[in-house]
């Protein structure tokens, strides 16, 4: 299966720029896009449609979502369901991002929720997990991941198509921050979700795509791509320039 790499851009840009960004973008890769390398932009609700417009034009890039709300519709104020997502072009969901866990308060079977819905509505879910600074340094890395894991994927179906359903591993003390995960910590974490999954889902687990993502920068995004169990990255703010993206890309 391809490497998948996503760039969220968060809460970051209006329409305008999300097009100014996108069309550049696909400049900048024209002809240079690997083969076994696909690119996923995540823009905010608002530019979804416009971001879709542009890039699914050329073969290897998708756009998705940051969120969803496990509903069809109905009275969810400020919320958006998965065949919006959908109708504005959107083909894959994240859930989980720990800034939906830590600043908004999502808990671990709402996430858990999202993906299974998501799923079962046609949407093709990044399920995000990742320690906290405090629960590395008690040694938790691994009861967390697991406790995400197990959560998150509790109503994920076992005969699952394996592109349907991604992981990402964010430490959260990496996200933002400028403070990348060494390569041994990222194997180690890789190793023991791949485990996990393969715990799950049988063979298949193998093919699950598994992403790293904390400031992943064009100056290390080769070095973390070349790692046992990396099957792509979701990046942050390195991923608002097409600049910095595109060489992240093709790293
Ligand atoms: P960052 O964010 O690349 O800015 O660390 C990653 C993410 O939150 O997905």
């Amino acid at each position: 299966m391809n490497k998948l790499m996503a760039a969220n851009w968060k809460m970051h840009k209006t329409i305008k720029e999300a097009e100014a960004t996108a069309s550049e973008l696909l400049d900048l890769l024209s002809g240079k896009l690997p083969e076994d390398r696909d690119v996923l932009i995540i823009p905010p609700f608002t530019a979804l449609k416009a971001a879709a417009d542009i890039l699914l034009t050329r073969l290897g890039y998708s756009v998705g979502a940051q969120n969803l709300y496990p509903e069809e519709k109905g009275a969810f104020t400020g919320e958006i369901s998965p065949s919006m997502i959908k109708e504005a072009g959107g083909r894959f969901a994240l859930a989980g991002h720990s800034e939906r866990r830590h600043v908004m308060g999502e808990p671990d079977d709402f996430v858990g929720k999202k993906v299974g819905f998501g799923l079962s509505h046609g949407l093709a879910m990044i399920l995000c997990i990742g320690e906290t600074i405090d629960e590395r340094k008690a040694g938790e890395v691994e009861d967390v991941l697991k406790r995400h894991l197990d959560t998150g994927l509790a109503e994920v179906p076992a005969d699952v198509n394996a592109e349907e359903i991604v992981v990402a591993y964010e430490p959260v003390w990496a996200i933002g921050t400028g403070e990348v995960a060494k390569p041994s910590d990222i194997v180690e974490a890789h190793g023991f979700v791949r485990k996990e999954l393969e715990e799950k889902f049988g063979p298949k687990g193998n093919a699950i795509r598994i992403l790293y993502g904390g400031s992943v920068k064009p100056d290390n995004a080769t070095e973390i791509m070349g790692l046992d169990n990396v099957d792509g990255v979701l990046v942050g703010g390195a991923s608002l320039q097409a600049d910095s993206f595109s060489k992240i890309v093709t790293a």
